[in-house]
């Protein structure tokens, strides 16, 4: 989720190409706009936009920019909408200084009213403008640079990488808090950037800064200070031998693993924007007072929005009708009116049977609100307010940090129409890694057992029934195997003659359904299914289950949501051993724009 570059050498040069190459290297990490400045002998250059690389560095000449110095940043829309004056970088008041950020000021409303108390020039809704301001601050009080620039990283809360440069210096600083972001040192330059495969065509010397460290970079050199102290902390440069491939794959082999694993710092994200969000309590009054609300998506969006309509029953006693998008259209649109609300849900903005119902929803009048990844979309535009699931680009076909963000922005929404604290929800990131963590070798064990499989079942009951949907759908879509979601209650219904000896049947068990998912365990175990359970340590699960997926103790909302990251590392470990490429599964795409 957002970008940024910076680049020092020792004259004027042309920088323009070697900053419009450097954004287009950052954009698979998802933008809506982009900007380039260039500082020389006491002068910025500084020229931005909404829209794509190729478009913004045409209408603004940015492949002539010249300079000794040089920022771009990508924007990916958080706070402030998309526009001119929220891209980034951005100057201080004066115009002395430019800076750009990645990440999340979560801070940033109450820092902004304090540098327009304290009289400097605030032109923008956006947090990288405000880590300019922080560093002016301590400029204004007299502080030097290199100090000011301490000082700003102790006010600056949240997870963000920032770069800023002086008119009239020849260097640039950079430090980190929670994000990423890379160092590296080249012949007659240096750079610094969100991340490595940004700098690997330009040089393979790299340093890797730490949170509360500042760099300073000059043509020739860079040096490493502690943020604490301002001493010199000594980092020895290293040398990247990876392929590029490898590298923007961040060391896993496909995209969809290292998406999985991104799932804690994704949420951990869009918890402090939803925080720093003043539109959320308008969107819980509005959901509230709802006559009928109605949550409409497709594939595993259509799932985030159906754990999403129990999370709402459980939590705020608010009923909520999940909706396939396409079925919302002949079923509710005809019984719907401008007293009821929709939320749309979709990753991409784009899902053309998503559209269609929101267009016919809002022609009936109804209020309609969106969740989307990629901002800037089409559905991030209709709906009369889109919160950002805030996942950077989610490469890999199969939705996973984008499902997870989905379910936490429901969970997020229900404990607001229940009053809860929204401070519990803090542990959700950590519970993630240490899913993972626990998992994932007995995950791919099963894998081995299971794989000679092309049939099987994945059962659930409440806020895990949709799991169990998003878990089969994952594994339908990347092993090619046919695997049904359901009701585990329902599958005496019929489904049971399906069973024979090993035939693969994965519970997913909320805390307090325990025993009902031991009847159903029981029930197939006896016809000689295999028998996975999904759920918190519990012996009486042990007894009966042939497997056991442990999840750390939380709450039922919390599990169910956990519940569903085995079920992803599982069809991924299965595709792999089948050989086929779970990033770009057969037939599928990742957006889709047609009926
Ligand atoms: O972009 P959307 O969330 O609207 O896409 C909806 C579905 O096409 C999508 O979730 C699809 O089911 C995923 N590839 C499943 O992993």
């Amino acid at each position: 989720m957002c970008g940024i570059f910076g680049y020092v050498t020792t004259n004027e040069v042309e920088l323009g190409p070697i900053l419009i190459e450097a954004a287009k290297r950052l954009t698979y990490r998802g933008y809506d706009s982009v900007g380039a400045a260039t500082l020389n002998n006491g002068r910025i250059d500084l020229r931005k936009d909404v829209g794509k690389v190729d478009i913004v560095a045409a209408k603004y000449n940015i492949s002539e920019m010249r300079g000794q110095r040089g920022i771009t940043q990508l924007r990916w829309a958080t706070f402030g909408e998309p526009s001119q004056i929220n891209a980034q970088p951005h100057i201080d008041s004066d115009g002395d200084m430019v800076g750009a950020h990645n990440g999340n000021v979560v801070n940033n409303v109450e820092l902004r009213e304090q540098f327009i108390a304290e009289g400097m020039t605030v032109r923008s809704q956006n947090d990288g403008e405000t880590c300019v301001h922080a560093v002016e601050r301590y400029i204004n009080r007299g502080y030097e640079f290199i100090d000011a620039i301490r000082l700003a990283y102790g006010d600056l809360e949240g997870d963000y990488a920032f770069v800023i440069g002086r008119a009239n210096d020849d260097k640039l600083y950079a430090f980190k808090k929670g994000s990423g972001m890379v160092v590296g040192l080249g012949a007659g330059f240096t750079c610094v950037s969100s991340d490595l495969p940004s700098i690997l065509p330009l040089t393979r010397e790299v340093i890797r800064p730490q949170d509360g460290e500042i760099v300073t970079l000059w043509a020739d050199k860079v040096e490493v200070r502690s943020v604490k102290d301002g001493k010199q902390i000594q980092r020895m440069p290293e040398t990247v031998t990876e392929s590029m491939d490898a590298v923007q794959k961040g060391g896993y082999p496909h995209f969809m693993l290292k998406e999985i694993h991104e799932q804690s710092q994704v949420a951990r994200e869009l918890s402090h924007v939803l925080n720093g969000n003043r539109e959320v309590d308008g969107l819980v009054e509005k959901l509230k007072n709802a006559r009928h609300l109605y949550f409409i998506g497709c594939g595993t969006s259509y799932h985030a929005a159906s754990v999403g309509a129990v999370y709402f029953a459980q939590l705020a006693g608010k009923p909520v009708i999940p909706v396939l998008a396409p079925q919302f259209i002949p079923q509710y649109a005809p019984a719907v009116s401008y007293e009821d609300v929709g939320i749309f849900v979709s990753q991409s903005g784009e899902t053309k049977d998503v559209l269609n119902a929101l267009e016919t929803a809002e022609a009936r009048g109804m209020a309609c609100f969106g969740l989307a990844n990629v901002v800037g979309s089409t559905l991030t535009k209709s709906a009369s307010l889109c919160l950002p699931l805030c996942c950077g680009y989610e490469i890999s076909v199969p939705a996973t940090k984008t499902f997870t963000n989905q379910v936490v922005t429901f969970l997020y929404l229900a404990y607001k129409m229940a009053n809860k604290d929204v401070r519990e929800l803090d542990r959700i990131p950590e519970l993630m890694e240490q899913t993972i963590e626990m998992v994932e070798p007995q995950i791919k064990e099963i894998a081995k057992d299971i794989n000679e499989w092309n049939d099987m079942y994945c059962l659930g009951y409440g806020a895990t029934y949709a799991i169990a949907l998003e878990g089969a759908l994952k594994l339908k879509e990347i092993t090619y195997a046919h695997c049904e979601g359901m009701l585990s209650t329902e599958f005496k219904h019929g489904p049971l003659s399906a069973v024979s000896r090993g035939f693969p049947i994965i519970f997913v068990a909320g805390p307090n359904d325990v025993p009902l998912i031991i009847s159903g365990i029981n029930e197939v175990k006896v016809r000689g299914a295999r028998t996975i359970v999904v759920a918190e340590e519990d012996a009486r699960l042990r007894a009966n289950a042939d497997d056991v997926i442990v999840l750390p103790k939380s709450d039922p909302q919390i599990s169910a949501l956990l519940g569903v990251l085995p079920l992803q590392l599982l069809s991924y470990h299965m595709s792999v051993m089948r050989g086929f490429d779970p990033d770009f599964p057969r037939n599928l795409s990742k957006t889709l724009t047609v009926d």
